[in-house]
């Protein structure tokens, strides 16, 4: 069942962590982030345990907010949140040639509302990969609820490091997901190896742009904002992900910033300038309403103490997002296309 009320946000705080020690993953998550004295290479060594904790922590918070799918879309001006999500996701279906028949994996698929939407978009059957449990036990449930046990499944792994056999699937995905590798490269290979040779593998990565200045005081300080809100080890430039991908093997097709010609911003839904009724939780008040909200419950003990500091990084992460877009130092859809050739030589 969808887990949308106030109710289920609080009692979903912490995923898979026992309650009584929500506040302690939340001290040792933050200590990770520069704002609290870590750094990248602790982030780096540690991306599991980072990005498990967040998002045992901020799934609840993000299936309140955002719905099934935990990513952004570029979107027309008319169009709701919901129609851009949904048709972003049928753009990265359209690029592959998804057909039926085809064996996809979505790489980090988060509770799977886009692996479901794409299975009914393309009749194909899809495997979600996933790190953490929590998600993955919200995807079997939602996908059994939508009644597509049979197409979709999921397997509980790293994608730096798949238990999967080399050269299986068809096509494969990642939305927003690889963005938390430690190292770009290493998960590309180990995409190259389970797609089939002369098959496809199409993205949206998180990225620094060129505008973005590593010298700017300011910069930084949202690259690190986006990265805490958000549990990234570090965010890497376009150009660093199209030189992992050759690296890899990929013969790189196209690749574009959606981000550019968006007619309505992607960052809109959560600029502090905007109200929507429509994706009210999501606005400046929405947020704000959320927070007091969420203190009550922790107060009543209905959420676990540290659920108002989890609510407090995701709104760095808002903060951070609207600055980085704004400032165009920042994209959430930098898409490629890629193939694995056909022979290795
Ligand atoms: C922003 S969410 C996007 C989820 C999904 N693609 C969507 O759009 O709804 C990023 C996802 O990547 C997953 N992830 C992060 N690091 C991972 C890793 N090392 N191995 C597998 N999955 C990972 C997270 O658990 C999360 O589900």
């Amino acid at each position: 069942m969808s887990k949308s009320g106030a109710f289920d946000l609080a009692s979903g705080v912490g995923g898979k962590i026992e309650k009584k020690q929500v506040q302690s993953a939340v001290d040792q998550y933050e200590k990770y982030h520069v704002y609290f004295g870590g750094d990248e290479e602790t982030r780096k060594t540690n991306y599991s345990d980072m990005v498990n904790k967040y998002y045992d922590l901020a799934t609840s918070f993000y299936e309140f907010g955002w719905g099934e799918s935990f990513h952004f879309a570029p979107r027309w001006k008319g169009e709701s949140l919901r129609e851009s999500i949904k048709r972003h996701e049928h753009f990265l279906a359209l690029q592959l040639g998804l057909k039926s028949g085809m064996k996809v994996l979505d790489v980090g698929c988060g509770i799977g509302g886009p692996l479901r939407e794409i299975a009914r978009f393309s009749s194909t059957s899809i495997t979600g990969l996933n790190n953490n449990d929590y998600q993955i036990s919200r995807a079997i449930e939602l996908s059994r609820v939508a009644g597509l046990s049979e197409p979709c499944n999921f397997v509980k792994a790293d994608f730096m490091n798949m238990p999967l056999p080399d050269n299986t699937f068809d096509a494969i995905y990642a939305i927003e997901a690889t963005c938390h590798a430690p190292d770009a490269l290493g998960c590309y290979k180990e995409i190259y190896r389970v797609l089939k040779p002369g098959q496809c593998f199409a993205a949206y990565e998180w990225c620094v742009t060129d505008h973005f200045d590593p010298q700017n005081e300011s910069h930084q300080k949202t690259k690190a904002e986006i990265e805490l809100g958000n549990g990234l080890p570090d965010i890497r430039s376009t150009s660093q992900c199209i030189d992992a991908l050759k690296l890899a093997g990929f013969e790189v097709i196209w690749e574009k910033d959606l981000a550019i010609d968006s007619p309505v911003s992607w960052y809109l839904p959560l600029d502090t300038t905007r109200f929507s009724i429509t994706s009210f939780r999501l606005t400046t008040f929405g947020r704000a309403v959320t927070r007091t909200m969420v203190k009550a419950l922790e107060f009543l003990k209905l959420a676990p103490a540290g659920s108002d500091r989890v609510s407090s990084f995701l709104e760095k992460a808002a903060e951070g997002l609207v600055e980085g877009g704004r400032k165009e130092i920042f994209t959430p859809m930098f898409f490629f296309l890629a193939r694995k050739p056909v022979s290795d030589s």
